[in-house]
């Protein structure tokens, strides 16, 4: 089991002011920041961090929205991070995100649900290495 995992607050959670709460819930939730930036994402690598859903009906829906304004990148640490980060988010549709969870709090839609976070260790490595290179993990 690692214990690093890789977020964005989506474009959706940004536009609407929810950066600092999400950003405090993190850490407030156990997590320590390793790395963050701020940047909008082109088509080119949108389509590349969603790769694994490239054949899924959702997928260019997806991209679109995930150009559609700024993000934010980071890198979580945390004894089990995979798991509990996405038990701290909750699920994918926040109509069924359990209470106080960080889409329950600030998403609004399945497209527009706030936050991503890895789903495995070796994705959460390989999503970390998209974005940050080792000198900028601290
Ligand atoms: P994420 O990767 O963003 O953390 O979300 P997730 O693991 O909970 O969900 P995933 O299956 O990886 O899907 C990636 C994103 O695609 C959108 N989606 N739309 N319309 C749909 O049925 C549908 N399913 C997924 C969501 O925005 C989801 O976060
Ligand atoms: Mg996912």
């Amino acid at each position: 089991m690692s214990n690093i995992t890789f977020t964005m607050i989506k474009p959706d959670a940004v536009a609407n002011g929810h950066t600092g709460n999400v950003i405090n819930d993190i850490i407030v939730g156990g997590f320590k920041l390793k790395a963050m930036k701020y940047l909008q994402l082109s088509k080119k690598q949108a389509e590349a961090f969603y790769g694994i859903h490239r054949e899924r009906p959702f997928f260019n829906d997806l991209v679109s929205f995930m150009i559609s304004g700024p993000i934010v990148a980071a890198v979580l640490e945390k004894e089990n991070a995979v798991a509990d980060f996405r038990t701290l988010i909750g699920a994918t549709n926040p109509a069924e995100a359990a209470e106080g969870t960080i889409r329950a709090k600030y998403a609004k839609s399945i497209d527009a649900n706030a936050v991503h976070g890895s789903d495995s260790d070796e994705n959460a490595a390989g999503e970390a290495s998209f974005f940050f290179s080792s000198f900028e993990m601290y």
